[in-house]
């Protein structure tokens, strides 16, 4: 490990007694949650002078900014830190790499626990900025997009940072997805160059990532160049002049290269994202306001200390990784963990195996794998933990027993988790950028499975969902708005301006409209019931059963689809699709394989529905509009419960359903 100075020389880092007071924890006897209480009221109240004090004390700026906030959320034309310039790459690395460069920046926890490696800042700056040069070479300039469609490797995050150090756009694009799905990506951002790896490797199973690319890029004309990472030792495909290995190319160019100034505007990233039509949506988060979200969130809600080591098991292919295993970590010059592999491999201990081998601080996760790991049994719980702080959830909901089992055999042990302040549920979104309602450790009291409290700059609302009319006071529940804009919101949609402002800002007029339905309790806490749209959640990824139905539609088979979710124990949702087919014809077991690998080859593997129910008619209204409560209730057993079926264009559609839901898929 490295060694901290304290001016009269090194110490060694176990000497290091770490500070377990939250930084919201004031000398002067006033508790951190009435500093809380006080710091939010000042943040809605005068929002210019609270971001603009903690921008400036968080982010390094080139130029300082002229005005933090312009703009309305009725008109959709936000913008923040105007004047202002920063570069996002200088501020995770090159600041830290000049104060502290033998602190470890990324801790690469390879699939094989064998494996792996440690880069410090200094090691960081130096692979960022060869990998700059790299991407200069292949044409990109500033304002170019960059696909990601990578591993959780270090140089996956090599290559966000080095995009946004010469002012490319990245977008990544998870591992998981389709080659199709990554064409339509490709497509949308008209992304000149492609980083991917030969093959990746999860759970003991390697994937021939660089086919799907290949795959996805005969119909992606822009595409000039792939840079491709070796992972192992596998031949692959290869397209000379158009494909470049990563390890040969990065050893021409030198160790340093100058970032490129940034207004705070700029976009620094896109990020696909499931809306409630079929198809997704490149969210586009901008510099400045995002890389203060970012900062504050890690600092306050995680109470993030120097010396701190964060592992956020989220995957850099969703908005988790992007914000809280790249940026939050490293604009704080922090150690983050980048871990390639699944929770279960070698076996179910994986996850406390390197919290212990790396003496981690916080640890952040989705309730799926929680439930899985709380399922295998205590006994797999082991090590001491010595180190653990704060512990997160994020994504979708958690039960109260899954949350009692995280702090109380996980947090437990030997670890510092004293209070259950400790422990928290997070709650945000893609667009959100980062952390919009969550308790803040060590200073905010939580209750299993709420949300908890607005963060800074957040004013939350809920909104009866017919009327639009804000429901006040206590013990009620409707749809989740904000009235006042933060500065990690997203932007727009890339290139559909208009769809991002009906989708989040006009359903509402002057609130962004999450799209989730919430409460607010007697205490004040919010607690977030499911989605008002057709979003399902599995296992933390976000899908939308439109593009599932549509993937399902292409087959030539299929005459209609509906998609729903049911409840499922590990996954938390998971989707069950309903299908009639051409012809009338019978559905078989080949068909039925078909069918599902229609999906993993249009979206993914993981977008899979769970099951497949063949039937003759699906229930639908006389003007044609399928009725997916109805299938939803029958699902859910609740048949009794299905209300008024006679509007129904063939009533005696639902005995057959129900029928065909009881023999079973
Ligand atoms: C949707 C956003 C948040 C980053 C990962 C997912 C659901 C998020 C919670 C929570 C219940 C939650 C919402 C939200 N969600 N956090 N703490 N409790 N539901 O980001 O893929 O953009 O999905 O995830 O439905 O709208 P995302």
């Amino acid at each position: 490990m490295s060694t901290l100075t304290n001016g009269s020389g090194p110490v060694p880092a176990d000497a290091f007694v770490h500070p377990s007071k939250p930084h919201l924890e004031g000398d002067d006897g006033i508790s951190a949650f009435e500093n809380y209480k006080r710091l939010h009221e000042q943040s809605i109240k005068n929002p210019q002078e609270f971001w603009g004090s903690l921008a400036r004390d968080l982010l390094t700026w080139s130029r300082d900014f002229d005005i933090v906030r312009r703009g309305s959320l009725e008109r959709g034309d936000l913008s923040w830190f105007l004047g202002g310039e920063l570069n996002a790459c200088y501020n995770c690395v090159d600041r830290h790499a000049f104060a502290t460069p033998d602190k470890v920046a990324l801790i690469y926890e390879a699939d094989e626990p064998e494996h792996g490696r440690v880069l410090t800042y200094d090691d960081l700056l130096r692979e960022v900025c060869q990998l700059s040069y790299v991407l200069k070479d292949m044409g990109v300039k500033k304002g170019d997009t960059v696909a990601i469609y990578m591993p959780m490797v270090p140089e996956a995050i090599i290559a966000l940072l080095a995009c946004v150090r010469i002012g490319a756009v990245h977008s990544v694009i998870f591992a998981g997805f389709s080659s199709d799905s990554l064409r339509d990506r490709i497509n949308d951002a008209k992304c000149k160059v492609v980083l991917t790896s030969n093959e990746s490797k999860r759970g003991g199973k390697t994937h021939a990532i660089k086919h799907i690319v290949d795959k996805a890029l005969v119909e992606c004309p822009v595409v000039t160049g792939v840079l491709v990472f070796k992972r192992t030792e596998s031949e692959v495909q290869w397209i000379a002049g158009r494909d470049h290995w990563w390890q040969d190319v990065v050893k021409k160019w030198p160790a340093y290269i100058a970032p490129e100034r940034m207004n705070a505007e700029d976009p620094l990233f896109l990020l696909y994202t499931s809306g409630s039509t079929g198809k997704p949506k490149g969210v586009l988060h901008s510099t400045g306001g995002y890389l203060v979200g970012a900062a504050a969130t890690g600092k306050y809600v995680f109470d993030i200390h120097d010396g701190d080591s964060f592992f956020c098991g989220g995957d850099i292919g969703w908005i988790t990784g992007h914000t809280y295993v790249v940026y939050a970590p490293l604009l704080l010059g922090v150690s983050t963990v980048i871990f390639e592999g699944s929770p279960m491999y070698p076996n179910p201990s994986r996850y406390w195996d390197i919290i212990d081998k790396h003496d981690v601080t916080h640890f952040y996760v989705a309730p799926t794998a929680l439930r899985l790991l709380k399922k295998s049994g205590d006994q797999h719980v082991t090590g001491e933990r010595a180190h653990l702080r704060v512990l997160g959830s994020v994504g979708e909901p958690i039960a109260p027993e899954v949350w009692k089992w995280y702090f109380e055999v996980v947090g437990k042990g030997q670890a510092q988790i004293v209070d259950a302040h400790r422990a928290a549920q997070t709650y945000w979104q893609t667009e959100t950028g980062s952390h919009v309602i969550a308790p803040l450790a060590g200073a905010t009291p939580t209750k299993p499975g709420a949300a908890s409290f607005p963060f800074f700059g957040i004013e939350p609302a809920i909104l009866d969902a017919a009327t639009g009319e804000e429901i006040d006071g206590a013990n009620v529940e409707g749809v989740l708005a904000f009235k006042q804009a933060w500065p990690s919101m997203a932007r727009t949609v890339w290139g559909a301006h208009d769809r991002y402002m009906d989708t989040y800002l006009r359903p509402f007029k002057g609130y962004y409209y999450t799209g989730d339905g919430a409460s607010r309790d007697k205490d004040g806490f919010y607690w977030i019931g499911g989605r008002m749209d057709d979003i399902i959640n599995v296992s933390g990824h976000r899908i939308s059963t439109a593009e599932i139905e549509a993937a399902l539609i292409e087959d030539f088979t299929v005459a209609e689809a509906a998609v729903v979710a049911v409840q499922d124990e590990i996954t938390g949702q998971a989707s069950v699709a309903f299908l009639t087919l051409k012809d009338h014809r019978a559905v078989t077991p080949e068909i039925r394989d078909e069918l599902i690998l229609q999906v993993r080859r249009t979206i993914g593997p993981f977008a899979a529905p769970r099951r497949i129910y063949v039937v003759d008619d699906l229930p639908k209204t006389r003007s044609g509009k399928i009725m997916r409560r109805v299938l939803r209730k029958i699902l859910a057993g609740e048949q009794d419960q299905l209300g008024d079926t006679s509007t129904l264009s063939d009533p005696t559609v639902v005995e057959r359903i129900i029928a065909a839901v009881q023999a079973g898929p």
